[in-house]
């Protein structure tokens, strides 16, 4: 809508200066979120562990020149600089992660870090000191190379060992921090993980990922019991770990049951053993995957099973649901012969579907974002009925570009549009409690570089300082997070 319609329809329609437009309600937490590798930088200062995305694009010749994140935003240094941005945001609450190589230079808590200690113990009194809660992913992708020289994710020790971080971040941290999230989108880790997508750049589809993807779950599992067991009782905090969630919808009425499996694959085996009732695999895409390593003739089903202990080990670890929402597609069955297009690598080439916006949705600037805001309100809808969730914290949601200009409109309304569905499904009776936005600022996007940006601020990756400039859509969301409100009276018609 242009400036002008919108003042003629807010003329007409005295609504639009009413003073009572909807707000999100005063326990709502605003936040914003970033992760240890994309912007810490400081790779080799003092004891720090190599990890494993330092090794893929130092030594991985494939990937000889490569941009990486041995300097990123340099928040190693610049900290106090990005607490400074959280208050002119207004925000009251920051995701950040841990990097285990920094806290745990062997991956083993024989040796914890000093200065990797000290650095989080600044961030997070830093925090606290300006009444900004701080929220801890354990892990966002940085596995120490140690331990991933033995395997990482496909050695079942790793539940032990992730069991033991989990311990020594809780022990050191936990009396100022009162939500962790244990593994940041273990989709993303297994599927892309495992088809070169993504560390640990290792290509085995059939094996590897499904070994991946159950360690994850039982990695989470024993953090979260840990805490419930020794430092709840101390702490009272909440832990749970955040999904990639993109949602779907089905192409046409014919394409119902191609849907139920797409969102068994992307969600149900990250999400069913964690907050169904009966816990387990979730059993079409079981069924449908187990059914296609047979006839492929291996003697193993693809989805390794649990022990009925195992079901009950990971069953119900959970004090929210973490949500990572960007985009919406429908979900099709591919004509026969028809190519997948790029999403093969997430495993829609073994479902046969094809995946892609309507038509009339906006679509994004790049190939896999489309924008359909309502599709949020009805995946909330569906995490409450389908597992009868009691509280969602949205743990990601940003908007990719591709220009790095400061006036970034299409974030600006992008963010607008989602929290609006957010706060519909508010009024519904979902509750969801809190946001953190991706991303603070500019950062390192793993394998695209810093090609793209999903900044409320700008970096200067050129400038040694890693000068940071707020974007149109940080006045924009400093707006919201003040006024509680999304309306865009208060920002003026400019942007609208
Ligand atoms: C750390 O890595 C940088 C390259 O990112 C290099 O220039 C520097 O010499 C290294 N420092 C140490 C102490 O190894
Ligand atoms: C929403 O979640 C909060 C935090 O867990 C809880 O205190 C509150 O009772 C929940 N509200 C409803 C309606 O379930
Ligand atoms: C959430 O799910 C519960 C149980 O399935 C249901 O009774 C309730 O109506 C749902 N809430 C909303 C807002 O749909
Ligand atoms: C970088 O920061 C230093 C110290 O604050 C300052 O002296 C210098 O001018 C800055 N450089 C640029 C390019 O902004």
């Amino acid at each position: 809508m242009n400036s002008l319609r919108l003042l003629v329809s807010c003329v007409l329609i005295s609504r639009c200066w009413s003073t009572e437009e909807p707000t999100f309600p005063p326990w709502f937490k605003f936040g914003v979120a970033t992760a240890a590798y994309q912007v810490e930088g400081a790779w080799n200062v003092s004891d720090k562990g190599e990890g494993d995305w330092d090794r893929l694009f130092h030594v991985h010749p494939e990937l000889k020149g490569h941009p990486n994140g041995d300097v990123a935003c340099d928040s190693y240094h610049l900290w106090r600089r990005d607490i400074e941005m959280l208050e002119e945001l207004g925000v009251d609450m920051y995701r950040f992660s841990i990097s285990w190589p920094r806290l745990l230079p062997t991956g083993f808590p024989n040796h914890i870090s000093q200065d990797g200690k000290n650095y989080y113990n600044n961030l997070i009194d830093g925090l606290v000191e300006k009444g900004i809660e701080p929220l801890i992913t354990l892990y966002h992708f940085d596995m120490p190379q140690s331990l991933q020289d033995l395997g990482g994710w496909a050695n079942p020790l790793i539940v032990n060992w992730f069991e033991d971080y989990a311990r020594v971040v809780y022990t050191l941290f936990a009396d100022r921090v009162k939500i962790f999230v244990t593994v940041n989108e273990p989709f993303i880790i297994c599927e892309l993980g495992y088809s070169k997508g993504h560390v640990p750049y290792h290509q085995d589809q059939d094996v590897g990922r499904f070994l991946c993807n159950k360690n994850t779950l039982l990695a989470h599992a024993k953090a979260w019991r840990l805490y419930d067991e020794e430092f709840r009782p101390l702490y009272h905090g909440k832990v749970s770990l955040s999904n990639l969630f993109i949602w779907f919808e089905p192409a046409t009425p014919a394409d119902k049951e191609l849907t139920e499996l797409a969102l068994e694959h992307w969600e149900g085996r990250y999400g069913h053993p964690i907050y169904s009732k009966e816990g387990g695999w979730p059993l079409k895409i079981q069924k449908f995957l187990n059914d296609k390593a047979m006839k492929e003739g291996y003697p193993y089903p693809r989805m390794i099973p649990f022990t009925p202990e195992e079901i009950e080990l990971v069953r119900g670890t959970y004090d929210f649901y973490g949500l990572n929402h960007y985009t919406t597609f429908l979900a099709r069955r591919a004509r026969p012969g028809e190519k997948i297009g790029r999403w093969p690598l997430y495993g829609s080439e073994e479902l046969g579907m094809v995946m892609e916006g309507d038509p009339s949705w906006t679509t994004g600037e790049v190939d896999w974002f489309t924008m359909h805001p309502e599709g949020v309100r009805r995946q909330l809808h569906w995490l409450n009925d389908t597992y009868g969730v009691k509280e969602i914290i949205i743990t990601e949601n940003g908007y990719i570009k591709v220009d790095k200009q400061l006036n970034d409109w299409s974030r600006l309304k992008y963010t607008k549009d989602y929290l609006e569905q957010i706060l519909l499904a508010i009024n519904d009776g979902i509750n969801v409690t809190g946001y953190t936005h991706w991303s603070l600022m500019d950062n390192f996007e793993w394998m695209v570089g810093y090609n793209v940006n999903f900044g409320l601020y700008s970096v200067d990756f050129k400038d040694p300082n890693r000068t940071r400039t707020p974007r149109e859509s940080a006045r924009y969301y400093s707006k919201v997070t003040r006024s509680r409100s999304v309306n865009h009276r208060h920002i003026g018609l400019n942007y609208v």
